[in-house]
C-alpha cells in the first residue's frame, strides 16, 4: 500500500471509492435521494478532475501494488470562508481535511492512518500551523479516529446533504 498525490488519470477510480464510501459517513435516516444528489453534485469523476487540478487542493490516495484505490483524502488550503467555522478555529495558517474515506474492508487496517499521516505531513510542509475538519456528530468511529490523531472538538457546524441539514463537530489539531 502506498499513499501518493492523485493525478488526473486517477479521477474515475477516486470517484468510485467516494461514491461507495460517502454513505458510510451519513447518519442513519439520511434519505437515499439526498445521498445520490450529493454524490452527483460533489463526488463525480468530473468533480474529482477539477479537485485534482485545483492548486488550492490536494487529493491523496492509498492504493495497492495493483493500483486498487482503497481510500482517499482531500485537503483544502486557506482560511474557511464561513465566519462561524473561522470563529471556532484557534490557529492559522490552516488547512481543511475536507474528506477522508476508506473502503470498509480496510477499516482498522492502518490505511486511514497512512492517509492521515500523509495529510498532516503535507500540511506541515506547506507551512500550516493547524488542520481542521468537520465530522457528523453521530459518526463516533471517525471522531475516535481523529482524536487518536490529535484532533479536538472545537465547535459545531452544519453540513447539507441534498435537502437535509446535518450536525457536524468541527475538530482542530495544532501541527
Ligand atoms: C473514519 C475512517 C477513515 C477511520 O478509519 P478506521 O480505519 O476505521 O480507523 P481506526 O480503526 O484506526 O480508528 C477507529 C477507532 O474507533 C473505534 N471504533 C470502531 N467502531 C466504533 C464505534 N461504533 N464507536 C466508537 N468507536 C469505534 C475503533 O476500535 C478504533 O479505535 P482503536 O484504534 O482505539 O481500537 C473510516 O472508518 C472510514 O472511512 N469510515 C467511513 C467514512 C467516514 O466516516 N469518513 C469520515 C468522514 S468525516
Amino acid at each position: 500500500m502506498t499513499v501518493r498525490v492523485a493525478t488526473l488519470g486517477d479521477a474515475h477510480r477516486v470517484a468510485e471509492v467516494a461514491a461507495s464510501t460517502f454513505p458510510l459517513a451519513c447518519p442513519p435516516g439520511t434519505r437515499p435521494d439526498d445521498i445520490e444528489q450529493f454524490i452527483s453534485n460533489v463526488l463525480s469523476a468530473e468533480h474529482f478532475e477539477n479537485y485534482i487540478a485545483d492548486p488550492n487542493r490536494a487529493v491523496l490516495i492509498d492504493e495497492t501494488v495493483d493500483a486498487h484505490v482503497v481510500g482517499y483524502a482531500m485537503l483544502v488550503s486557506g482560511t474557511p470562508t464561513d465566519p462561524d467555522i473561522r470563529a471556532t478555529l484557534s490557529h492559522e495558517p490552516t488547512i481543511e481535511i475536507s474528506k477522508l474515506y476508506v473502503e470498509p474492508t480496510q477499516h482498522g487496517s492502518g490505511a486511514a492512518g497512512r492517509l492521515m499521516s500523509s495529510s498532516l505531513s503535507q500540511a506541515r510542509e506547506s507551512g500550516c500551523a493547524a488542520a481542521w475538519l468537520g465530522v457528523n456528530q453521530q459518526n463516533v468511529r471517525a471522531q475516535k479516529f481523529y482524536t487518536k490523531h490529535g484532533f479536538q472538538i472545537v465547535g459545531t457546524k452544519k453540513f447539507v446533504v441534498g435537502v437535509q441539514t446535518h450536525d457536524d463537530y468541527v475538530m482542530e489539531v495544532r501541527l
